[in-house]
């Protein structure tokens, strides 16, 4: 199938401290989309980050170009689900990937969510960890046992229909987005099951890719105990109203 002159991938990175990680993931996007020949943009959405991560964003965009690298900085955290929001108002793209930026999602999963959205008309592909190939490398046992119990109360509570509610690597129809966006109530970590729950709600079609999600070698989690009791809370929200 010949793909359309038109599409353009705008890739969401929201960071917050993240300076070590940046340069490589910058590269590995920017090298998954030379190989492809489809047309992007890497959105930068950092949070104010005291380790200078948005000095590391600017010296890449020198390199790679101010049409590659669009930086839209934020004077403080503001939280991951503000970030998106924002940083899809800046998107030119009529596709946006939605990914972070600390290396645990791998640019090479790109092209298959690509290929998937184009095969099968997907409004939202999912990256999951949940099924197929997918797996997640170097958590404890604890963080396994919070994610997987997340997931499981999720898909018991609310039947989403897809296999990973929590995790954030996705590939959405921008207006697609924008309209999960707009009808969503959460702003933190459970933000990204809202979105999924609300998209087939919406009807949306989802497809799913397995990847394996590798856990960060620089900097550190920003989840933590009151990330998991507003998600609890969010849960039951989403349980009460849907
Ligand atoms: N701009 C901005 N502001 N970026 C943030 C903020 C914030 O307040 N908080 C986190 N980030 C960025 C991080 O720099 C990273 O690029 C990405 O968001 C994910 O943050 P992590 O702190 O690495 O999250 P995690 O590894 O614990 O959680 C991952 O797994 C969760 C559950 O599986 C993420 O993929 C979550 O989105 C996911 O829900
Ligand atoms: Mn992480």
């Amino acid at each position: 199938m010949p793909r359309s002159k038109a599409d353009k991938y705008s890739i969401l990175l929201p960071t917050y401290n993240e300076k070590e990680n940046l340069p490589l993931i910058t590269w590995l996007i920017v090298k998954s989309f030379s190989e492809s020949g489809h047309d992007y943009e890497i959105i930068v959405i950092d949070d104010g980050s005291p380790d200078g991560t948005l000095e590391v964003a600017k010296q890449l965009q020198d390199i790679y170009g101010s049409d590659k690298i669009v930086l839209r900085p934020r004077a403080k955290k503001l939280g991951l689900g503000t970030a998106y929001i924002h940083g899809i108002k800046h998107a030119t793209g009529n596709f946006i990937i939605i990914m972070d930026a600390d290396l645990s999602h791998h640019p090479k999963f790109i092209s298959e969510f690509i290929r998937l959205q184009k095969e099968e008309q997907c409004d939202v592909v999912s990256g999951t960890r949940y099924a197929g190939n997918g797996g997640v490398y170097g958590w404890d046992l604890k963080r396994k046992i919070i994610s997987r119990g997340a997931n499981f109360l999720a898909q018991v509570l609310l039947r989403p229909g897809a296999s990973d509610l929590t995790g954030s690597f996705r590939l959405y129809k921008k207006e697609v987005l924008q309209r999960l966006i707009d009808s969503c109530v959460s702003k933190g970590y459970v933000f990204q099951m809202e979105m999924i729950v609300r998209a087939r709600q919406f009807g949306y079609k989802i497809g799913e890719v397995p990847i394996t999600f590798v856990d960060r070698f620089y900097g550190e989690s920003k989840l933590g105990g009151s990330e998991i009791i507003s998600y609890a809370k969010g849960l039951l929200y989403l349980f009460a109203s849907t």
